[in-house]
């Protein structure tokens, strides 16, 4: 067996199962999940017929690099949401969701034969960059982030021997669970970390089209050409249809950016056998193109938010974030550093039947300080009705434990 299998940390939602296995919640409340960060709004129609009227596409093999219409519609939507102008065949690469784009990214990027090869991961982070980081047998370093500045990494806090040994840098904006966007000035301090070290920036953009401000969030690319990087030299973006069009079952994606990298990651995932079925290229394409669907989207989830938050601040120390659909609140005591965020999930769990995600779970203990602590992430993925039952359920529970 690969020995590399046995260092992979259990998922949080896994060990968030057994942390309360013992729980029996109460039977007279419909359960309400705040857990799971998965899409629950409605799959646009046109997007389910776009899928059926592909079924002839299942006679033949698809190729890695994807049809040229898929690839046409992705760079004509980076084009109308950033204003940056790619080659659809050489700098734009369909992926089966981001998830899995992220992971093999690493094993193309990483040369575990380097000494001391790291990845330097957020903290707290999506865990996928952990896993992909470990079975490409490289280190892991974490950048510390800063509760002050919405969980915001503080890049200056890694050393320049950390940075030196470091191939792979994952960033995640907007940012899961904090949903902090990251504004240009960061992303020129990476850019220029990036160069002086030679370090790759692999950009999670997942959340990108779910947002609360006026301005969308600034993307990666967009970032590299205000600047001036206009080859995106050491720089992919991933970007994702699951969220952005409710296609979590679609399995679909891009990544977009530095030509050589891409091409070195045509070659390692012709090998893996990551090519998109022939069906999902035509349902992706056919979303890619239509924008409104995506501004209806983000309605719903603005109306959503906008109905908890009074409701849910009575209770805990919460902020609107800047986008994605997660909400990283502070429970009560959080300031005296020994807030329990796993007791306070499981007394929610076991008197009102909610499930939120504790904080600890989503990050790692690093010179013996978890970030996590006194945090926990609710999605607000369910109906707007479900979710303000949720946040009503937890301002009774909150305001029992006073
Ligand atoms: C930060 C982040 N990146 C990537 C993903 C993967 O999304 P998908 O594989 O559906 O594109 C998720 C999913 O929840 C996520 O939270």
């Amino acid at each position: 067996m690969n020995p590399l299998l046995s260092r992979l940390h259990p998922y949080p939602f896994e060990r968030w199962r057994e942390l309360t296995q013992d729980i029996v919640p109460p039977a007279n409340l419909t359960p309400i999940s705040l857990g799971i960060g998965e899409p629950k709004h409605a799959t646009p129609r046109f997007i389910e017929e776009a899928l059926v009227k592909a079924f002839p596409g299942l006679s033949s093999y698809p190729t890695t690099l994807g049809e040229a219409g898929l690839r046409e519609a992705i760079r004509g939507w980076v084009h109308r949401r950033y204003g940056v102008s790619l080659d659809a065949t050489t700098q734009v690469l369909p992926v089966t969701g981001s998830r899995e784009a992220l992971f093999a990214f690493a094993q193309t990027v990483i040369d575990p034969t380097r000494a001391g090869a790291t990845v330097v991961c957020p903290n707290p982070m999506y865990q996928i960059y952990e896993g992909a980081a470990i079975l490409a047998g490289a280190q892991i370093a974490f950048v510390p982030s800063v509760p002050a500045r919405q969980f915001a990494a503080d890049w200056a806090a890694v050393d320049d021997a950390t940075w030196a040994r470091t191939q792979l840098l994952y960033v995640c904006s907007p940012g899961n669970p904090t949903g902090a966007v990251m504004p240009l000035s960061e992303w020129q301090e990476l850019f220029e970390l990036s160069e002086r070290h030679g370090f790759v920036i692999a950009s999670d953009e997942c959340y990108s089209e779910i947002y609360f401000r006026d301005e969308p969030p600034l993307g990666s690319l967009q970032a590299a050409q205000k600047l001036g990087r206009h080859d995106f030299k050491n720089l992919v973006a991933f970007t994702s249809l699951s969220k952005r069009s409710n296609v979590p079952g679609l399995r679909s994606g891009f990544v977009a950016g530095d030509r050589a990298l891409l091409k070195a990651f045509l070659l390692y995932r012709t090998y893996h056998g990551s090519a998109m079925s022939p069906m999902v290229q035509r349902a992706s394409a056919a979303a890619w193109a239509d924008e409104a669907h995506v501004v209806a989207n983000r309605e719903i989830y603005r109306t959503k938010f906008a109905q908890l938050m009074p409701v849910l601040s009575k209770a805990l120390d919460v902020s609107l974030p800047d986008a994605a659909f997660y909400l990283w609140a502070a429970v009560p005591g959080h300031n005296d550093e020994v807030a329990d965020e796993v007791a306070y999930a499981r007394g929610l769990l076991a008197q009102y039947n909610v499930n939120v995600l504790p904080g600890r779970l989503l990050a790692r203990e690093v010179h013996g300080h978890n970030p996590g602590t006194g945090r926990i992430r609710m999605a607000l993925v369910a109906p707007a009705a479900e979710c303000l039952e949720a946040a009503h359920r937890i301002v009774s529970y909150t305001e029992s434990l006073s």
